[in-house]
């Protein structure tokens, strides 16, 4: 997919405040810092579209984005993040539960998870109520020049065995980096063959 046009649209504390759902969307979630709007600066070949930070926490909001003036792309808060106070990460965690089961036009989730990690509770028990909610999502492997490629295939297949326990089938499964802009074709052209526009 060749990127022509990518605008901000809005941010959103609810999901009843978020665009009209007029358009396909495929939005990125994950623990804070992750690598969300790192990923989709490089996906849209952009530095600046999405804030990233170093900090964790950046993104509070549910951003949206609009793509080839046909589909909306988001960046959704990182759940997880352990420097707010217990009573906040219940609402964020509600903001992005209740975005996810209300989205009507939401056709793929990304889920990112850092492949310097083993696996994690929080992203397995993410992924389990993904499943349990028949939420569609694909997984997106992170910060990938951080190690070795032979170290990253084995932390991969460790989280593969890992989802396997309760899974059936894996998901589309995608390694990248947004630093050295790797693994990001295969994500876009899954969101051209899914993309009915
Ligand atoms: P929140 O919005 O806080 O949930 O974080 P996020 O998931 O959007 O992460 P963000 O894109 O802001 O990146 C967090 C940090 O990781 C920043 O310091 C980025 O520069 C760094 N980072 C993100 N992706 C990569 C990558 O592919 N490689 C490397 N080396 N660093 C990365
Ligand atoms: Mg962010």
């Amino acid at each position: 997919m060749v990127i022509k046009t990518a605008e901000f649209v809005k941010s959103s504390d609810r999901w009843q405040d978020c665009p009209e759902p007029t358009m396909p969307e495929y939005a990125f979630i994950g623990r804070s810092n992750v690598g969300k709007s790192s990923l989709i600066n490089a996906l849209m070949n952009h530095k600046y579209l999405a804030k990233t930070s170093g900090t964790p926490g950046k993104t509070q909001l549910i951003n949206h984005f609009v793509i080839n003036e046909s589909w909306f792309l988001t960046d959704l808060p990182g759940y997880g993040y352990a420097r707010v106070s217990k009573s906040m990460r219940r609402d964020f965690e509600k903001l992005i539960t209740n975005y996810i089961l209300n989205r009507k036009n939401l056709v793929n989730l990304f889920i990112l998870i850092d492949s310097r990690h083993t696996p994690q509770a929080i992203d397995i028990e993410f992924i389990e109520w993904c499943g349990e909610n028949s939420i569609p999502f694909s997984i997106v492997f992170t910060k990938a020049d951080k190690l070795k490629p032979t170290v990253i295939a084995k932390n991969v297949e460790h989280y593969k065995s890992e989802l396997l326990k309760t899974w059936e089938d894996l998901p589309e499964v995608y390694v990248t980096s947004a630093e050295k802009k790797t693994g990001g074709e295969g994500i876009l052209d899954f969101i051209t063959k899914t993309n009915e526009f």
